[in-house]
């Protein structure tokens, strides 16, 4: 018998190269063996193509990149464990102590603590402005300012940002801007093509679509890319073999996951505005929304007609009992805190990502304690149609 010792789980086939199958396989090697330090340096280097170490590249990975940065034609594209750590990269990489960094306040409350509360111990400053009041953000601009971050679609009032004004705005102070484009996707706006310098998203969200997988990429020029490789291999950002696979299968989904689920999200928005239990509803679908016609312009269109997204948000008259009724009511829809999947879901801001602030803030913002927000999903609108309405009817009628 031999020496146990030896018996180790050593693989009989070395980590291959990967090779074209009908679809990708899932590459879980952490190591690639090399032939010689030479050819180790050339791959490392990337002088020669082929992976050595999983954090600083992956075959799942580079295949995802490839899709996304297809999809928002970008020239380079990182993708990162999760949308926080591509935000994170993408500070990190760009911006150092003394730099100023302008922060929309209608973003996701984590998206502001981490440019905000968390960039500042590494003495970055940040000043936090309303990004669709262009004039406020141009008298927020400084000579050290660097970066400026919004969302295309905000959470929760769905206010759309002028892109190609921002870039401007960015450019002439030599700061570069990021978009945050979660609630859109690429399908229904690509912010680079706006004049944005990156963009980000999480693909935890519909880019995924299944709820599975926590991802997030970071797309744009490749004059960033440098520092941002350096940095994401560096502070460890990289995303796992098996969530990139994931994603990947996801996003064969995607435009038909987004174009049905945005028109089902119109045909509810219209019809929740006539509800008489609601005093109002959030989409930029609808013409009484404040950005209706900045949204018909910079939005894909699908059959000559703009896509607004699968995200709505509705204000309960009755606040936070009513919201609390509603949610009790519904059987199908459930309260689950996230968004973009298959299946509807709902939110409820104050209790959850805008919990941090006072119900004061909450109110200057716009945000009420009868405010829903809703992840229209895949169901047939009737069906949607007809259980937010039985479940809104019994607050009608009280
Ligand atoms: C708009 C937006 N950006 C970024 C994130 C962070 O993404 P993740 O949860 O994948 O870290 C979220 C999460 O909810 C989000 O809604």
């Amino acid at each position: 018998m031999s020496d146990t010792r030896d018996l180790c789980p050593r693989p009989t086939h070395l980590p291959r190269q990967p090779q074209a199958g009908s679809r990708p396989a899932i590459e879980l090697a952490v190591v690639y063996p090399a032939a010689s330090p030479a050819e180790a340096d050339a791959r490392l280097g990337g002088l020669e193509p082929g992976y050595v170490y999983q954090r600083d590249a992956h075959p799942n990975a580079d295949d995802l990149a490839r899709r996304c940065g297809e999809l928002h034609q970008a020239e380079r594209t990182a993708i990162t464990s999760c949308g926080m750590s591509a935000l994170a990269l993408a500070t990190l990489a760009l911006l150092r102590t003394g730099d100023h960094v302008i922060v929309s306040s209608l973003m996701y409350g984590k998206n502001i603590a981490l440019l905000t509360s968390e960039a500042e111990r590494l003495g970055i400053r940040s000043t936090v402005v309303d990004t669709t009041d262009l004039a406020a953000t141009a008298g927020a601009l400084e000579p050290g300012t660097r970066l400026l971050v919004c969302e295309t679609i905000s959470n929760p009032l769905m206010r759309v940002a002028n892109l190609p004004e921002l870039a401007s705005l960015a450019t002439k102070q030599g700061a570069a801007l990021l978009v945050d484009n979660t609630f859109a996707s690429p399908i229904v706006c690509r912010p680079l093509e706006w004049g944005a310098d990156l963009v980000m998203e999480s693909m935890t969200k519909i880019m995924n679509g299944h709820s599975d997988a926590m991802l997030g990429m970071l797309a744009g020029s490749a004059k960033h890319w440098e520092r941002i490789h350096r940095t994401l291999t560096t502070w460890g950002l990289a995303a796992a073999p098996f969530d990139c696979w994931l994603v990947d299968r996801g996003l064969g989904t995607l435009h038909l996951r987004v174009v049905t689920a945005s028109r089902t999200a119109e045909t509810l928005a219209r019809r929740l505005a006539d509800c008489h239990s609601i005093s109002a509803v959030h989409y930029p679908g609808l013409p009484s929304h404040p950005d209706h016609e900045l949204a018909n312009g910079l939005f894909a269109k699908e059959s000559s007609r703009a896509l607004f997204g699968h995200m709505l948000a509705f204000e309960l008259r009755g606040g936070l009992g009513a919201a609390e009724r509603l949610i009790s009511r519904l059987q199908h829809i459930h309260f689950c805190p996230s968004l973009g999947e298959l299946a509807t879901t709902l939110s409820h801001p104050a209790s959850t990502s805008h919990r941090g602030l006072t119900p004061a803030a909450r109110k200057a913002l716009g945000i009420g304690d009868g405010l829903i927000r809703l992840s229209v999903g895949l169901e047939s609108p009737e069906f949607l149609e007809n259980e937010l309405f039985s479940a809104l009817r019994t607050l009608d009628a009280e």
